[in-house]
């Protein structure tokens, strides 16, 4: 049997591999709720434009009500057969009003369709990123105001570098979801236009009023080039691209918790809450939850450079390649949100060993810097030379097996006569941190006023 929707010009149906391949309900199946607040919003202002009568518009939209409740009690059968959801949709409307459900479809196409239902989902998804992007943030500022004086080691090359404090370093993943969300606010700023009443491509001869039922949907204003409208997923690859960005994020410092829980650093732990056990070894602690969190990055990147492949070289207008836009962003965008939650879990259940975090903080010779500023400072050197000199201090501390702040002086004076025990005061590493008050820099009261900023910020935000 050929298909009721489209098959005029058909006399059979397709090969079973054909239905397979062009089938997209099993993932656009996600859509049922845009799908139907769409064509809601299109019945309504066909009836309000005289083109489909009152009646219809009415009988169409409790039949649309019927089945919302439908889909969400899982007493909706949906049918590979027809499609996707939008023939899901409006077949069920069929067999539950009859003809009248064939008038939804005047001056629309599944094309404008699809892209209205998905830019409203996106726009969802968004927006509940967002708010766990918040919640995420809300943590880290909470944990680095409790710790804004826990001193810990700073790395660079991941070599001892300076002191810093764990506050600090929490707080710089604040910014980061920060400009994530920032991210995110621009592409759900630029996507708000509603394509609907675009038709398949070429806009329709129906006198159709866009204002209203992008006004209905939340948008801002309609598209204004109909083959843009139907063929544009740019929607989509900025939301994955904000994503991806902020996946990254999230791997970086789920690599740090790995790094921070393993004995070789033993600077945090975690609870059992968020560690797993090994089947063969009992002794084992797992930071499973970061790993993931690292890996998911994978397919969430992925999912972008999929699309962006998809998108390639696609002529105007749509075309059915775009069908596989869904199917990645669903997975991808559903991958984050579960990271976000699964980072900010581990953020509240993380012990610093600070014991632990003070000794590594001050191995290396991580307050030589302390030393050169020392030299700059008190004896006017050029910090060229102060570097140079406080080098060979760090060689003599080196070869003595000593700390910097447990070298004799004479040491020191052997390679610099005019340094004084005064020097002393400055290489402890809470003396090293608490000097660091340039702004944006680790000292502990910067830090707590940077949390506390953030906590004001994000207590107004209501998120
Ligand atoms: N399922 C399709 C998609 O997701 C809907 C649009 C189909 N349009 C068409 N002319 N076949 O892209």
């Amino acid at each position: 049997m050929s298909n009721k929707m489209w098959g005029g010009r058909f006399a059979s149906g397709p090969d079973a591999v054909m239905e397979e391949i062009n089938s997209s309900i099993e993932f656009d199946r996600h859509l049922y709720r845009q799908d139907i607040a769409a064509s809601k919003a299109h019945a309504a202002m066909l009836a309000k434009q005289g083109i489909i009568a009152r009646e219809d518009a009415k009988k169409i939209a409790h039949g649309l009500d019927t089945i919302l409740s439908e889909i969400e009690s899982d007493k909706f059968d949906f049918k590979r057969v027809l499609e996707d959801i939008h023939m899901n949709v409006e077949g069920r409307l069929a067999e539950l009003i009859g003809s009248s459900a064939g008038r939804l479809h005047t001056a629309r196409s599944r094309n404008d369709q699809v892209a209205t239902d998905f830019k409203l989902w996106i726009r969802e998804a968004i927006d509940t990123l967002d708010g766990v992007l918040a919640v995420y943030q809300r943590a880290l500022a909470e944990k680095a105001l409790a710790h804004a004086g826990t001193v810990m080691p700073g790395f660079t090359h991941l070599q001892s570098a300076q002191p810093v404090t764990f506050g600090h370093h929490l707080l710089a993943y604040v910014e980061m979801a920060a400009r994530d969300r920032g991210r995110f606010a621009d592409a759900r700023a630029r996507l708000n236009e509603s394509p609907l009443g675009a038709g398949a491509l070429a806009g329709t001869s129906f006198a159709l009023d866009r204002n209203m039922t992008a006004k209905e949907l939340g948008f801002a204003r309609p598209t204004a080039n109909s083959l843009d409208a139907v063929s544009d997923r740019d929607f989509v690859l900025e939301t994955l691209s904000a994503a991806a960005i902020c996946a990254i994020h999230l791997s970086r410092f789920a690599e740090e918790i790995v790094l921070w829980c393993s004995p070789l650093s033993g600077l945090i732990a975690l609870s059992d809450k968020f560690t797993t056990g090994s089947s063969m070894m009992p002794q084992k602690r797992n930071p499973d939850a970061a790993e993931l969190v690292r890996a998911k990055t994978g397919r969430i990147v992925g999912a972008l450079n999929a699309l962006l492949m998809v998108m390639k070289g696609l002529p105007l207008a749509y075309q059915k390649d775009m069908q596989e836009d869904k199917h990645g962003a669903i997975d991808a965008l559903g991958a984050l949100s579960l990271c976000i939650a699964a980072m900010t879990g581990m953020v509240g259940d993380m012990t610093p060993n600070e014991a632990r975090m003070k000794e590594m903080a001050g191995a290396g010779y991580a307050t030589a810097t302390d030393l050169a500023d020392w030299l700059v400072r008190t004896l006017k050197m050029p910090f060229r030379e102060a570097h140079h000199i406080t080098g060979r201090i760090v060689a003599a501390a080196e070869k003595a097996g000593a700390a910097l702040d447990k070298l004799p002086l004479v040491a020191m004076q052997a390679v610099e006569p005019r340094i004084t025990k005064d020097v002393y005061a400055v290489l402890p590493v809470d003396r090293s941190v608490a000097s660091r008050v340039s702004f944006g820099g680790t000292a502990p009261k910067n830090v707590r006023a940077q949390a506390k900023r953030w906590l004001k910020k994000l207590g107004k935000e209501g998120a």
